[in-house]
C-alpha cells in the first residue's frame, strides 16, 4: 500500500512536468491547406482611432477626449485622437487600400458621440448623419460589405457625467442609440457588433481606472459595469432581432476578447480554465446560457465574505434578466493577440478586485518574443487552442475572428515579423477548421497604423504606414498588406498550397 502510494506521488510528479504548448509546437510548420471556399477576409478600425475631428461639425465630446485632454501624460507619446489618421475627411483612402488589399468586408464603428452629441436621441447630429452615410456608400461602391461596432469605447462624456456604466440608464440610452442605427443604416450593414471589448471597458475603464473614464473601483464598480453591458447589449440585440432582423437578414452579436490561458503544469488546468471562465466566460456565459460562470458566483461570494461585505459584489442577475440575456448572438466574435501561463495559487489573494477573485496567477514567458506594446507576445498556437476550447464550452457555433494583430513602434515598411506573425496565426487557425472549429471569417487589425489608446501612436498595428510627418497623412502599403492580400486571392499562407 505504502509503496502503491509513492508511486502514484512518483506519477503525479511525472504529469506535472507535462508539455505545455510551447513543446507541444516546437517543430510547427505553417500549414499548405488553404483556407476553404467562401472563408471571409476582413480588416478593422474604430472611430476614435482614426476619425480625428474631435469637434468638428457638431460632434460631442467622448471620455477619451476627455480623458486625454485633462491628462496628455496618459499616452505613452503625449498625443490624442483630436486629428488621428483624420479618417473623417480621409476615409476614401482608407477604402482604396482596402481596395488594393481586396478585403470582403470592413469592420468600422460609429463614433456614439459624433451622431448623438449629448448621447441622447433628443438631439441627432445631421452632419454626422451624412458622414456615416457617405462612407456606407462609398463601401458599397467598392464592393466592401460592412461590419459596424455600435460602442467601441466612446462613451459620450454628457452620459459619463451621470454615472455613464455605472448608471442603470446607461442601458437604455444604449438601446435607444443602437435603435438610432439600426434604423438609419440598416441596410448597408451586414453583421452588427453592440460592444467591443467588454473586458477592457469594464476591468480598465471601471476597475483600475487606466482607461477612460479613469474611474477606480476594483471589485465593485468593474462588476456593476459588466451587469450594464449586458443589459445593453441584450435589449439592444432583441430590438435587432424582432423589429430590424425580418426585413434586414442581417445579424448581430457582441465582442468578447480572450486571451489564451495555458496550464504551467497538469495540476493549474482547473486554475486555467478558471481564469478563461474569468475572462471570457464572464460575458459569453450569460449570453449563452443566461447567468455568469458558476465559478465567479461561487469565487466573488466566497471572497465578499471574507472581507466582510454583506453580500457578494457580483451583482445577481434576475431570472427576467437572464432570460433576457441568453441567446442574444448570431455568432461568437472574438478578438485574440497573445497568451498567458496560469499557475494556481497556493495562497489566495483577498484584494479586492476581479483579478484577485480568480484566485490564479498569470504570467508570460520571457522566451516568448514581444511585440513594440509589452504585454504583446506573440504566442500563435494560443490562437488554435483558444478557438478549440470556444468550441469545447459553447459547443458547435460559428466563430468570427474580428480582431487579430502586432504592434511595433517604428511603422516600418519592412515589416516581415508581422507577416510572420499573420502566418503563424493564421496558420493554427486553420488547422483549428480542420479539427472541426466553425470558424468563417478573419479581420486583420489594423488597416492603417493609427491612434493606439494609452499607446498613442507609439503602437503600430496597420498594413499600412500612416506618415504623421506629412501634413496630408499619406497611406503607405507596407510588405504585410502585399502579403495579406496575396493570402485573399491565393488562400493560401505560402507560396504553393495543396488544393482543399
Ligand atoms: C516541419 O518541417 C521539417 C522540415 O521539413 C520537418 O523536419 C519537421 O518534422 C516538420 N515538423 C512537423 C511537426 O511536422
Ligand atoms: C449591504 O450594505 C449596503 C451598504 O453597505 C446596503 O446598501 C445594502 O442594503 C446591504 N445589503 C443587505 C442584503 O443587507
Ligand atoms: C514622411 O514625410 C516626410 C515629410 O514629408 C518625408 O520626409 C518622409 O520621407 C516620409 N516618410 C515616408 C516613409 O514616406
Amino acid at each position: 500500500m505504502k509503496v502503491f502510494s509513492s508511486l502514484l506521488i512518483f506519477l503525479g510528479i511525472l504529469a506535472i512536468g507535462s508539455t505545455d504548448g510551447d513543446e507541444e509546437f516546437a517543430n510547427y510548420n505553417v500549414t499548405n491547406r488553404k483556407y476553404p471556399d467562401g472563408f471571409k477576409f476582413g480588416v478593422a478600425t474604430a472611430a476614435y482611432q482614426i476619425e480625428g475631428a474631435w469637434n468638428l461639425d457638431g460632434k460631442g465630446e467622448q471620455i477619451w477626449d476627455t480623458f486625454f485632454h485633462e491628462h496628455p501624460e496618459r499616452s505613452n507619446d503625449g498625443t490624442n485622437g483630436d486629428v488621428a489618421t483624420d479618417s473623417y475627411h480621409l476615409y476614401k483612402e482608407d477604402i482604396r487600400c482596402m481596395k488594393e488589399v481586396g478585403v470582403d468586408y470592413y469592420r468600422l464603428s460609429i463614433a456614439w458621440s459624433r451622431l448623438l452629441p449629448d448621447g441622447t436621441i433628443d438631439n441627432v447630429n445631421k452632419n454626422a448623419k451624412n458622414y456615416y452615410t457617405s462612407l456606407f456608400e462609398e463601401l458599397r461602391a467598392n464592393g466592401i460589405e460592412v461590419m459596424v461596432t455600435l460602442y467601441h469605447w466612446d462613451l459620450p462624456t454628457a452620459l459619463e457625467k451621470q454615472g455613464g456604466w455605472l448608471n442603470p440608464q446607461v442601458v437604455d440610452w444604449f438601446t435607444d442609440y443602437a435603435t438610432l442605427c439600426y434604423h438609419l443604416y440598416g441596410t448597408y450593414v451586414k453583421d452588427w457588433v453592440t460592444i467591443n471589448e467588454p473586458k477592457q471597458i469594464c476591468h480598465v475603464g471601471y476597475g483600475d481606472g487606466g482607461y477612460a473614464p479613469g474611474v477606480r473601483s476594483p471589485g465593485v464598480g468593474e462588476y456593476t459595469c459588466a451587469r450594464h453591458i449586458l443589459l445593453a447589449h441584450a435589449k439592444a440585440w432583441r430590438v435587432f432581432d424582432t423589429q430590424y432582423r425580418p426585413t434586414l437578414k442581417s445579424r448581430n452579436t457582441i465582442v468578447v476578447d480572450s486571451d489564451w490561458y495555458e496550464p504551467a503544469t497538469s495540476a493549474d488546468e482547473e486554475a486555467a480554465e478558471t481564469k478563461l471562465q474569468f475572462v471570457h466566460g464572464m460575458y459569453m456565459h450569460p449570453i449563452v446560457f443566461g447567468n455568469w460562470p458558476q465559478i465567479m458566483i461561487d469565487n466573488v461570494a466566497k471572497f465578499s465574505q471574507v472581507q466582510g461585505f454583506n453580500e457578494s459584489r457580483l451583482p445577481a442577475f434576475s431570472n427576467e434578466e437572464i432570460e433576457l440575456i441568453k441567446g442574444t448572438f448570431d455568432f461568437i466574435a472574438i478578438n485574440h493577440y497573445t497568451t498567458y501561463m496560469v499557475k494556481a495559487r497556493s495562497q489566495p489573494s483577498y484584494a479586492v478586485s476581479w483579478v484577485a477573485d480568480s484566485g490564479v496567477d498569470s504570467y508570460q514567458k520571457d522566451t516568448w518574443e514581444t511585440a513594440a506594446i509589452g504585454w504583446f507576445k506573440k504566442v500563435p498556437w494560443g490562437f488554435g487552442k483558444l478557438l478549440r476550447w470556444l468550441r469545447k464550452t459553447y459547443g458547435d457555433l460559428e466563430i468570427v475572428v474580428t480582431e487579430n494583430g502586432v504592434s511595433d513602434r517604428d511603422g516600418s515598411l519592412q515589416d516581415q515579423h508581422r507577416i510572420e506573425y499573420i502566418k503563424n496565426y493564421m496558420s493554427h487557425l486553420i488547422d483549428a477548421i480542420h479539427d472541426g472549429v466553425r470558424v468563417t471569417s478573419y479581420t486583420l487589425w489594423s488597416i492603417i497604423d493609427n491612434f493606439e489608446w494609452t499607446q498613442g501612436f507609439n503602437g503600430k498595428l496597420g498594413i499600412y504606414f500612416v506618415n504623421q510627418s506629412d501634413p496630408n497623412l499619406p497611406r503607405i502599403a507596407k510588405d504585410s498588406s502585399r502579403y495579406y492580400a496575396n493570402v485573399i486571392k491565393t488562400k493560401c499562407l505560402l507560396d504553393q498550397c495543396v488544393d482543399n
